[in-house]
């Protein structure tokens, strides 16, 4: 989950008095095998959970929890003062609360009121606690003082319990983390009841019981996408192929499916209930005519010819059921190319002919081949529009792609800021 690094930041772990806490453990050791320099500051009850030695050995910092400790540095400012980015989690529900009323009463709560780096609370609580009015209503204090606050993933809670609330995965902490030090206002909670429907991964075109035809894809764009959406504010559906991202974006509803009729079936019939569709998944244009049944064997004569048929435009199609009606007309419609050069053009040139042709509202267009893009941390591209408009998306991880890419999006929707 390590990335290279960047440049050597100062990165301030609040750890509170939560179950999950122990999982914070590898965003400490994410962020310090980075390069960067990482200061632990738990509160009194994260050392319930968690031995100090643990947050010492792994940060590589001393660690305390009260403002009376190395007083003669002023730890209370200072250490705050210093950080390029704080993250707070597990952030419980007692943790929020302070931290929103602006209390002071130990380092970590202290600490948040002098940093003026980006804060990312992570919260972590029983399903009850998360839907509390007054846990919200500190959530959208926090959210008002600028912090950009975590929405949780669903499973499994403490002892038998699941639902609601449980920690993301660290490396999604890591990743959000990542994005908030390249790009401070990354995550705006500006599409709160915007419903994003996108696809990702790769398809698999069955031959037999035990061949596809598939592709490279990775589905870490589409996730990446889902992944910022959904801390955004959004209402984020996945329809996904193959993919190997390791977890699943929090707080997003997936669903799989293996080959492109099926993407066909699931985005088509879901368009119809969303506010913003993007195609991000790379669909397979041709399928074998038939299916065997049983295993195609060698056989003496060498490999039989296969017969490809054409898979349906997902895309074209999703733009032609905006046209005539059957998905509302200010559905906002983002398709993805993935092109390589070749004698009758360019990338861009082939990216512009494909928004022309397709008829979508925005067109991502990525160079693939040659390792670039396909199951890579980063990428690069530009962003095309049906205005004309040409951006270029400079290089850097999908997730800082992708706040970008829903930066145009947002314009788009009806009542938003360009609309
Ligand atoms: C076993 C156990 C697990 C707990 N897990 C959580 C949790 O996941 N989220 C939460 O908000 N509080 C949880 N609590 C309650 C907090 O520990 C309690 O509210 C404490 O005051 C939090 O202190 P802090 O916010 O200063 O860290 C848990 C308590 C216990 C005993």
């Amino acid at each position: 989950m390590t990335t290279p690094t960047k440049k050597r930041r100062r990165i301030l772990i609040g750890v509170g008095g939560g179950i999950a806490a122990y999982k914070v453990c590898s965003v400490i050791r994410h962020f310090t095998e980075s390069g960067h320099d990482v200061r632990v500051v738990p509160t009194p009850a994260a050392l319930e959970f968690v031995g100090k030695a643990t947050f010492e050995a792994l940060s590589g910092n001393p660690v305390s929890t009260t403002v009376f400790d190395d007083v003669d540095e002023v730890a209370h400012v200072r250490l705050g003062q210093g950080a390029d980015l704080v993250i707070i989690a597990p952030a419980t529900a007692d943790l929020m609360a302070r931290a929103a009323q602006g209390r002071a009463d130990d380092l970590l709560t202290a600490s948040l009121l002098t940093v003026r780096c980006p804060v990312l609370f992570v919260p972590a609580m029983h399903t009850e606690m998360w839907e509390h009015p007054a846990t919200q209503a500190n959530i959208a204090t926090l959210r008002e003082h600028g912090s950009t606050v975590m929405t949780p993933a669903s499973g499994r809670l403490t002892a038998t319990d699941s639902g609601r609330g449980r920690l993301p995965d660290p490396q999604e902490i890591a990743l959000i983390g990542e994005l908030l030090l390249d790009r401070a206002d990354a995550l705006p909670y500006d599409l709160a009841g915007v419903r994003v429907l996108i696809s990702a991964g790769g398809t698999r075109e069955p031959l037999d019981p035990v061949r596809y035809l598939g592709n490279h894809s990775s589905g870490k764009q589409g996730f990446a996408l889902a992944r910022a959406a959904a801390q955004r504010g959004a209402s984020v559906t996945v329809v996904a192929g193959s993919t190997t991202d390791p977890g699943d974006p929090a707080g997003v509803h997936i669903v799989r499916i293996s080959n492109a009729q099926e993407l066909s079936e699931e985005m088509t019939k879901r368009a119809a209930d969303a506010d913003v569709v993007i195609m991000a998944a790379a669909v397979a244009d041709f399928r074998p005519v038939a299916v065997a049944d049983a295993k195609i064997k060698k056989g003496d004569q060498g490999p039989a010819p296969i017969e490809l048929t054409t898979n349906p435009d997902i895309l074209r199609g999703l733009v032609e059921a905006r046209d005539d009606g059957r998905i509302p007309s200010e559905t906002v419609i983002v398709g993805f190319a993935a092109e390589t050069g070749d004698e009758t053009g360019g990338v861009l040139d082939h990216g512009r002919a494909k928004l022309a042709r397709k008829g979508c509202d925005l067109l991502v267009v990525n160079a693939v081949g040659d390792g670039k893009a396909f199951g890579t941390e980063d990428n690069t591209g530009w962003l095309l529009s049906a205005k004309g408009d040409e951006t270029a998306l400079p290089f850097g991880s999908k997730t800082l792609m992708s706040s970008r890419i829903l930066d145009e999006v947002r314009q788009l929707v009806p009542d938003g800021p360009g609309a």
